[in-house]
């Protein structure tokens, strides 16, 4: 049998924090205690000095998923080898419903994707873009028979994926009967279309103004109406990639009313601010997503909250485009909207960096601590996106998913290192000390120092159930 024992690590939960040793049986966590004793068969790993980690959870990626003209450049198999090496072990990727993709279609595509390619384990959300009574009854069913309990929808990008409030006030009223949730993109998407048109009409195509477009107090006003919708509609909504303070503010209030809301934010958001939009420059591009970044002051109030729970989650939105048309064959990249920001696909990568920059940028500098970064990263989001506590947790019985992190370590963030499609990485050169070791999917070792151990097909997928833990 398959046996082995991870020996004296620093084991830190989102509430544990000792040493000891843990026996995995069967790809699961059979035992943890101290000097375990190790038969003839079984593999002893010495983590003495590492801090024990459960592997990551990322609800929110982008992998192979197209939009308008382009698709993201890493497929399942390249993004999810990339979470790996960054401690992540279960990622929630999308499933899209479009107008002439319905719900159950949308989600055998992605199920096939993610089949032949997973390297971890992974789970979908759905995106829907079209609400009638049957892709109401085909939400229903995916929570019942699918293992899909969240649904995104898109309250910006009109004419492509936004659906108007009336839509999401169905799904939230459906989903919600049946234990699930809505996940929004909240940014007023009419008016900043108006104002995009706007720019470009006074010949204004730069990528900065991709951020000057769409404004903060546009998130706000739309984070609001997402949460009225779902007190409504008597069900929890969760934002996705939330950036402004007008935004935040809207979630703090509700949260000290008992209203259950939760949103994540990302780590762009939280070491990059607007600061960097300050040419028409077209190598801006790289930093086109939405929300937009920042103010330093807004990004100040994201780890204000993270540390005070008003954030539940940092999720990477990892949604690489790379900023050379052709890399590896991949074409409509950053560089499609050289003459018009407003083609530039939206999005960066970010599935591999985001232990190490949360550790060195949040816990070195006293901003959470290590069990805060534990929960962020791993716990809140299996609680939530019902995956705990097979996921998300080092305990008798959960998915043997371990990070061996160095805490110690020095190494310099570059593209070139890392293991996706992208080419490029927003932390390019930055010098971050804690570093992922060895990486465990069920008891495998699928990451050894910079060796690679895994492969595609080893992800398995992971029936969701209702979202809980709040
Ligand atoms: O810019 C972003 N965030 N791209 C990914 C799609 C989305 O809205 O999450
Ligand atoms: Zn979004
Ligand atoms: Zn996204
Ligand atoms: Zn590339």
């Amino acid at each position: 049998m398959d046996r082995k024992i991870i020996r004296n690590g620093r084991i830190v939960t989102a509430i544990d924090d000792y040493v000891a040793d843990i026996l995995i049986e069967r790809g699961r966590i059979v035992a943890i205690g101290q000097s375990l004793p190790a038969a003839d068969d079984t593999e002893v790993i010495d983590a003495a000095g590492l801090l024990v980690l459960p592997g990551g959870v990322d609800c929110h990626t982008h992998l192979d998923n197209t939009f308008g003209d382009s698709t993201t450049c890493d497929s399942f198999e390249s993004g999810t080898r990339s979470a790996a090496f960054g401690g992540t072990t279960t990622v929630v990727d999308f499933a899209f419903q479009r107008q002439d993709v319905p719900l159950p279609e949308a989600i055998a595509r992605a199920q096939e994707k993610g089949r032949d390619g997973a390297c971890v384990d992974y789970g979908f959300h759905v995106i829907v873009t079209r609400v009638d009574a049957q892709a109401l009854a085909d939400m229903r069913d995916a929570i019942r028979h699918e293992g899909i309990s969240s649904f995104k929808m898109f309250m910006a990008y009109p004419g492509s994926v936004m659906v108007d409030d009336a839509a999401i006030f169905q799904a939230m009223r459906m989903v919600g009967q049946h234990g699930g949730m809505v996940c929004l993109h909240a940014e007023n998407g009419n008016v900043i279309e108006l104002l995009i048109q706007e720019a470009l009409a006074q010949g204004h195509t730069a990528p900065k103004y991709h951020a000057l477009t769409r404004p903060a107090i546009l998130e706000g006003e739309a984070t609001h109406r997402g949460i009225k919708l779902a007190e409504l509609a008597q069900a929890p909504v969760y934002f996705v990639h939330l950036s402004a303070q007008e935004a935040l503010k809207h979630v703090v209030e509700a949260r000290d009313l008992g209203v259950p809301v939760f949103a994540e934010t990302c780590p762009h958001y939280l070491f990059f601010d607007d600061s960097v939009y300050d040419s028409e420059d077209f190598d801006l591009a790289r930093y086109v997503m939405s929300p937009p970044l920042r103010s330093k002051q807004a990004q100040d109030a994201l780890w204000t909250a993270l540390r005070t729970d008003d954030l539940q989650l940092v999720s990477t939105d990892h949604c690489p485009f790379c900023m050379k048309e052709g890399h590896l064959g991949r074409v409509r990249q950053k560089p499609y909207g050289r003459d018009d920001f407003s083609k530039i696909p939206n999005g960066v990568p970010g599935v591999e960096t985001r232990l190490a920059t949360i550790h060195d940028g949040g816990v070195r500098t006293g901003r959470i601590s290590l069990q805060r970064m534990v929960e962020l990263t791993s716990t809140a989001p299996a609680k939530l996106f019902g995956l705990y506590p097979r996921k998300g947790a080092i305990a008798i019985g959960s998915d043997a998913d371990l990070v061996l992190f160095d805490p110690g370590e020095n190494h310099v963030i570059s593209a070139q290192t890392q293991h996706g499609n992208c080419d490029f990485t927003l932390f390019e050169g930055r010098e971050v000390t804690g570093k992922v070791r060895q990486v465990y999917l069920r008891g495998n070792r699928i990451v050894d120092g910079e060796a690679w151990l895994g492969g595609p097909g080893q992800g398995l997928y992971v029936p969701r159930g209702e979202s809980g833990g709040w």
